[in-house]
């Protein structure tokens, strides 16, 4: 289940001679891929782009045949789901199950495939027992996960996150990170705004880097967060073993603690501890 994104020559300006995203080309196919970058980069403007919310000023966002400018949002949103970054721009039902069911029944969905998908999607973020709460009523973290539920019960081929992982805790991180591999397993297209540069570093095998409305690194995680150039444009921190490996002389960039073990090892020639 895939749909090619192009992003042709796309240049964007809210208001007329202020421009926000500048010449900007980008393809994205099956995978997950991070979006990072500075505040006010472009980068949420960018995801509206690609789910049709926006059309560009110059240039065209093309998702598999269609050409964004051509059609309306709710045409485009059958193949790219963008949940918000802040859940209060996104949730306007009083009941979850109604939100969560919302964006498969604007697709075209059956009533009961649609209660289908979206209790299906509550079980996978976890929050399946607070069908019947009012969205309102919920921590924002939880809003967070039922704007995930939203979209993933639309079943999209190309799913955008802005800024999933924004107030979760430990286990709310690791549920996001299971739900993207899922999606990537099932040969979807994953994009997503992170500001945790950890958690970039950790799960995504491509990293875009963006400041002043521009892209400034395409590439794999190693080789963007090792350009120390390229963090200082996009005014973002190395990932924590990315420090590391560079802190304790690495040739190799490391990404995950694992790997940072397992290349301090052989680089400097020791023996792995008993357990
Ligand atoms: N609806 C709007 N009307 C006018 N200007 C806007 C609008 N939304 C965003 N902007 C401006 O466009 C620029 C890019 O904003 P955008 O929200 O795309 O950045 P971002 O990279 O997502 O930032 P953040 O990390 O803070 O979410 C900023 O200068 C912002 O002030
Ligand atoms: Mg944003």
């Amino acid at each position: 289940m895939s749909c090619r994104i192009v992003v042709d020559h796309v240049h964007f300006a809210y208001t007329l001679g202020q421009p926000v995203l500048r010449d900007i080309s980008l393809w994205f196919d099956a995978g997950a891929t991070a979006i990072i970058g500075e505040n006010g980069a472009g980068k949420t403007t960018l995801m509206k782009l690609l789910n049709g919310l926006l059309k560009p000023t110059q240039g065209d966002v093309w998702v598999g045949d269609l050409n964004t400018r051509h059609h309306d949002p709710a045409r485009i949103a059958r193949h790219v789901g963008l949940v918000f970054q802040n859940p209060n721009d996104q949730i306007f039902k009083s009941r979850v199950l109604d939100e969560v069911m919302f964006g498969p029944l604007n697709i075209g969905l059956s009533e009961s495939a649609a209660r289908e998908s979206a209790l299906a999607a509550l079980e996978t973020v976890e929050l399946a027992h607070l069908a019947d709460e009012n969205p309102y009523d919920l921590s924002y973290a939880q809003r967070k996960r039922i704007c995930i539920a939203s979209i993933l019960a639309m079943q999209t081929p190309v799913v955008v996150f802005d800024e999933p992982t924004i107030s979760q805790d430990d286990h709310g991180l690791r549920l996001i990170a299971r739900i993207i591999r899922t999606l990537e397993a099932e040969g979807r297209t994953v994009i997503s705004i992170v500001h945790d540069m950890n958690f970039a570093a950790e799960h995504f095998h491509r990293v875009i880097a963006m400041a002043e409305g521009e892209v400034v690194a395409d590439g794999r995680p190693e080789d963007v967060f090792a350009d120390e150039a390229v963090l200082r444009r996009a005014r973002v921190d190395a990932p924590a073993m990315v420090k590391l490996s560079r802190a304790t002389g690495l040739r190799r960039t490391c990404l995950t603690v694992p790997a940072f073990v397992a290349s301090y090892l052989t680089e400097k020639d020791l023996r792995p501890p008993r357990r």
